[in-house]
């Protein structure tokens, strides 16, 4: 049977998306995983999203708790709000207690991916505050470490990401995922999928 990765992510304005459909392309690289992408539902109401100028949600649909138990290794991605992950995305966790109570997703493989306008805005605490959600579900949080490769050390470039999982740098929203940030987001996805297979023990 097919390993089953899931890459699960909010967006307001479509920086984590970009990661997310890179991502999707690393998991997808080699026959015998499936990747699928899915986002959490919008709570901001439909006049205080356009207030803030956010696009129209894409076509990629919209995942429920329970499916998420269907996964064999899940991404998760997300944009900073004040150097953690934002609340859209923590209300679908906060309704994953069913999964909770009885450890559905212990022993799962998890990534995280991210979005944060500045430099200094989040692009390590955001992933690093995020690590208790799968700690208590019992998941085991597989970072890429600095298994990119110089990619990681670049010192010419503004880059996002850290040895946490990929990332971009939105600025004022102009500025779209790089080169170098796109390829780190497809590693991701290629690297994780390869710890989901040795996971499965195939
Ligand atoms: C309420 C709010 C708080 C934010 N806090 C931060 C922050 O702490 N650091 C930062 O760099 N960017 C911050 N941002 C900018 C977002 O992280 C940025 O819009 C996002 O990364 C873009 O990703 P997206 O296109 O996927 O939505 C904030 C944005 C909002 C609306």
């Amino acid at each position: 049977m097919a390993t089953k990765v899931y890459i699960v992510y909010y967006s307001t304005y479509g920086h984590v998306e970009k990661l997310a459909e890179e991502i999707k392309k690393g998991v997808a690289s080699v026959e015998g995983v499936e990747a699928k992408l899915w986002q959490v539902p919008e709570t901001l109401p439909d006049d205080v999203l356009s207030k803030m100028g956010a696009p129209p949600k894409s076509d990629v649909p919209f995942i429920t708790p329970n499916e998420l138990a269907d996964a064999d290794g899940i991404l998760f991605g997300f944009p900073t709000r004040f150097g953690m992950m934002a609340a859209q995305f923590k209300a679908f966790l906060d309704a994953t207690g069913g999964l909770w109570r009885t450890q559905q997703l212990a022993g799962k493989p998890a990534g995280l991916f991210y979005s944060t306008a500045s430099q200094g805005g989040g692009q390590e605490t955001t992933p690093l505050t995020a690590i208790t959600q799968l700690v208590h579900h019992g998941m085991i949080f597989v970072p890429i470490g600095y298994t990119f490769g110089a990619g990681m050390f670049e010192m010419e470039k503004v880059k996002g990401g850290s040895p946490y999982g990929a990332g971009t740098l939105a600025g004022d929203g102009s500025r779209q995922p790089s080169e170098l940030e796109l390829e780190l987001a497809f590693h991701q996805g290629k690297y994780f999928r390869r710890l989901c297979k040795e996971a499965q023990g195939n």
